[in-house]
């Protein structure tokens, strides 16, 4: 650091000094509710399966999965914390990493190749935030009552059709409108539908149903690019259980439930599978570590080493045409 910086630091005194590091006090373990405390670790080059992201409070790594509260305010449950893994219009398939310990967002894979969603004409990549919400947990262990299919083994997924565009490993407030039971390869995988907390809309909207005055078509165009979403790669549509939006207070019933699934996989009383579910917020638990110990005894990397990011390959800039039925149109080919 030049000498000149240095002295500026220590002329500004306690307050930056304090921001810049902040004093960890490695025994409270009460719950994350101070959010502006949050910060990210970045290691390596985004589109390329080694880059990983971390959570840190005061400086210090927590699960994005096991550690962010799943209601920012206990008493309304139609408002929860959402781990942003895709900002709006980015097409990497970016989440949590549940077999890593504290669940670092990383790039998903697809035949050894980080994985990327194609442009369905007329979208762009994901048109939405999307994301998961922590402390829930898709139990694949039986089959889910509205569904009939085991659950897919991940936190709930969760959009926000706000303005906010979003980053990587951003944790917000939304405001859950309702929810899509879809049945991807015959396993429960909720979408739930929500808008930040902060969003001019969310003071108008509480379901799916107000929405259709403020954003006319968007819940279909949504629905419908759920079940196509994965058509251009060579899948089939995706069916979804219900065939539409459940309302709000049958998907807060849901999450409610799934933290319940979520509260018995981190004690340790259910077949966790792969799952790794090292957890810094609960004590009580097993499966507890301090956060000030994680860095060393999970081998989290100290610092960032964030690198260029990789290339895109350019097929995920073209465009993709369905047509009625939602089967890929395709050219004859001139050879
Ligand atoms: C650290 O947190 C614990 C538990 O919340 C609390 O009892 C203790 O007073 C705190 N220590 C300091 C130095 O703030
Ligand atoms: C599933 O449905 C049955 C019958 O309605 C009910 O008794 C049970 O509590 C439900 N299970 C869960 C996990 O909601
Ligand atoms: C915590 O992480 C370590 C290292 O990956 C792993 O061996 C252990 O099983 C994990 N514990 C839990 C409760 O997931």
């Amino acid at each position: 650091m030049a000498t000149k910086t240095l002295f500026a630091l220590l002329l500004a005194g306690g307050a930056i000094a304090k921001s810049a590091c902040p004093v960890v006090n490695c025994t409270d373990v009460s719950a994350l509710s101070d959010y502006s405390t949050l910060r990210l670790r970045e290691v390596g080059a985004r589109n390329t399966l080694d880059w990983r992201i971390w959570l840190l409070r005061d400086g210090k790594p927590i699960s994005f999965w096991h550690d962010v509260p799943l209601y920012p305010d206990e008493s309304n449950h139609q408002v929860v914390n959402m781990v942003v893994e895709i900002p709006r219009w980015t097409n990497g398939k970016i989440e949590i990493k549940r077999t890593e310990p504290l669940n670092p967002i990383f790039h998903d894979e697809k035949k050894s190749l980080p994985r990327f969603v194609e442009n369905v004409w007329p979208h762009k990549s994901y048109p939405f935030l999307y994301g998961s919400i922590p402390q829930t947990w898709e139990s694949p262990n039986f089959k889910h009552n509205f569904t009939n299919f085991e659950g897919d083994n991940d936190p709930v997924d969760i959009i926000d059709i706000g303005s906010d565009p979003g980053y990587v490993g951003q944790v917000k407030q939304v405001k859950v409108l309702g929810g899509l039971a879809l049945a991807d390869g015959e396993e429960t995988d909720w979408k739930i539908i929500a808008v930040d907390v902060n969003d001019p809309l969310a003071a108008l909207v509480s379901s799916v149903e107000d929405l259709e005055k403020h954003r006319p078509g968007l819940a279909q165009t949504y629905r419908d690019w759920f079940t196509y979403y994965k058509v251009a790669r060579g899948d089939g549509v995706i069916p979804i259980v219900g065939d539409t939006w459940q309302n709000a207070d049958f998907v807060v019933n849901v999450l409610e439930e799934s933290h319940g699934f979520w509260q018995d996989l981190v004690a340790g009383k259910v077949d966790t599978g792969e799952i790794n579910y090292n957890q810094t917020s609960d004590a009580s638990l097993e499966s507890f570590i301090s956060r000030c110990e994680a860095v060393d005894e999970l081998s989290i990397p100290k610092k960032n080493a964030k690198k260029p990011a990789a290339a895109i390959p350019e097929k995920y800039s073209w465009w993709y045409y369905l047509d009625a039925d939602y089967k890929l149109i395709e050219l004859p080919s001139s050879s």
